[in-house]
């Protein structure tokens, strides 16, 4: 966000500078008024993103202006400003708009606190919408989420690559989105309406990979009951998606490319060449041109498999587009589970945008689907989290950030804080300091108020 713009208005002159001074110190920008129309003229000029307002004022009512103020702009806040005789107004208030009241005489830390929650909603709410126009924009296939640099340039090699028929390589490592990215090639082109066939090369012997791809005549081996087409046949006019091509028997490799070259296949046991009109892509997660120096992958299947490649990079090597795919994955496991999670706390945040992802997003998908299955309200917590990110809150990021000391106190007391809930008894043992000492830290960090 740029300058964050705040606004007392307050006719106790007083009461006002010391919420300005408040608010200044924490590094906003701020006007101060004593009458309520040229605060709004000012503000529907240039509109706040803060206000504190008191609700006692010589030219209109409080709740008037409360009202004009999230009229002229919807996203600004506003903090009610209150004697204790009309309290009962100032939840009123609440409830009609107003972020939070204060009562006076207003202290320091109150101020402080509050504008920072309010700022943090505000900045929230402004990352959500530009995720959202993150996510409408070139949305190639509905669910295939990437607005980073290289995710955006994947996108339109795969729209040019998809009306194209060419065969397709894909190296990338487990979890990056390969099956996607092959069924996005499937859905966006010509062949979208015929079959996209799967089959995993890994783990099979070379004669039952050639009976799957190829089919069978009946009585071709023992067990042949029946004549079977094979994948490449079922998959007449559409795509076949071969994985793992990495883990292909040698031998088994001379009869694909064979099958590639001339477009034709016979049966297991037939005679009768069948004509084939498939795409095929392969997607391996082992470094094929390796393979092919270290003679475990035959290099003329290399050169006719990959016609074009796309690698996919690491969720670690594109972090721009983990809140976007958080987001993704919290409405789509909401909406699997019938839960209403909205949104994650800062800590949080922060982990996931840190952690490493050794699983790419296949990991951070589960870590969500796990978060919002276990998620007790609108937050997903940092007890949410498998106990492998826990740690990494509890022992640091290591983000190179260069902090002071007592900044380093603040955020590890807060938490362990959250970590446990708010437990001081809990937090006060892992921090290893008396319950009392908690209390007089949270007290000066401003985290006993509002955190629990
Ligand atoms: N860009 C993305 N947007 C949304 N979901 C994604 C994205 N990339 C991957 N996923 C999800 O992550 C999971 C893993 O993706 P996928 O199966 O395509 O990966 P893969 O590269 O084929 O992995 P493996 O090598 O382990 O087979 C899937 O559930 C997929 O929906
Ligand atoms: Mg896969």
């Amino acid at each position: 966000m740029t300058a964050f713009r705040a606004a007392v208005l307050d006719d106790e002159e007083t009461a006002a500078r010391l919420v300005a001074r408040v608010l200044d110190q924490d590094g906003m920008e701020v006007e101060i008024f004593s009458l309520a129309r040229p605060f709004l003229s000012r503000h529907r000029e240039a509109p706040f993103h803060l206000a504190f307002i008191d609700l006692r004022l010589p030219d209109l009512d409080g709740m008037e202006v409360l009202r004009l103020f999230k009229m002229a702009n919807e996203d600004s806040e506003a903090i009610i400003i209150t004697g204790h005789a009309s309290i009962e107004t100032a939840v009123e208030a609440t409830k009609r708009g107003a972020f939070h009241y204060l009562t006076k005489p207003c202290k320091r830390h109150d101020i402080r606190l509050l504008a920072r929650r309010a700022r943090e909603k505000l900045e929230l709410r402004g990352e959500n919408r530009k995720l959202k126009l993150a996510m409408g924009k070139d949305n190639l296939i509905p669910g295939f989420v990437g607005a980073s640099p290289v995710m955006q340039e994947i996108f339109s090699l795969i729209k040019k690559v998809a009306v194209v028929n060419c065969n397709v390589l894909l190296m990338a490592e487990t979890g990056t989105g390969k099956q996607m990215v092959a069924r996005a090639i499937h859905a966006l082109s010509p062949r979208r309406d015929k079959p996209f066939v799967y089959f995993n090369c890994g783990g099979f012997t070379e004669e039952l990979i050639c009976s799957e791809l190829f089919g069978h005549e009946k009585g071709a081996f023992t067990g042949a009951h029946a004549t079977k087409p094979g994948l490449f046949e079922t998959a007449a006019g559409g795509t076949v998606l071969l994985d793992e091509i990495g883990e292909m028997p040698l031998a088994m490799q001379v009869k694909l490319l064979h099958v590639l070259q001339e477009r034709q296949v016979i049966r297991v046991g037939g005679t009768a060449p069948i004509d084939l009109d498939i795409r095929i892509i392969a997607a391996t997660n082992r470094n094929l041109t390796e393979l092919v120096e270290n003679g475990a992958f035959r290099e003329d299947l290399f050169y006719r498999l990959n016609v074009v490649s796309i690698r996919l990079p690491r969720l670690a090597d594109r972090r721009d587009d983990i809140p976007l795919l958080v987001a993704h994955f919290i409405d789509k496991f909401n909406m699997a589970f019938g839960k209403d999670v909205r949104r994650v706390s800062p800590q949080v945040q922060e982990l996931l945008f840190h952690y490493d992802y050794p699983g790419n997003v296949r990991e951070l998908e589960n870590i969500i689907q796990r978060a919002v299955a276990l998620a007790d309200g609108e937050e997903i917590k940092i007890g949410d989290l498998p106990a492998r990110l826990q740690r990494l809150a509890t022992e640091g990021l290591g983000t190179g950030e260069l902090l002071t000391l007592e900044e380093l106190e603040k955020r590890h007391i807060r938490k362990v804080l959250e970590a446990t809930g708010y437990n001081r008894n809990q937090a006060s043992r892992i921090l290893g300091i008396p319950r009392t000492t908690l209390w007089r830290r949270m007290k000066r960090y401003g985290l006993d108020r509002l955190g629990g």
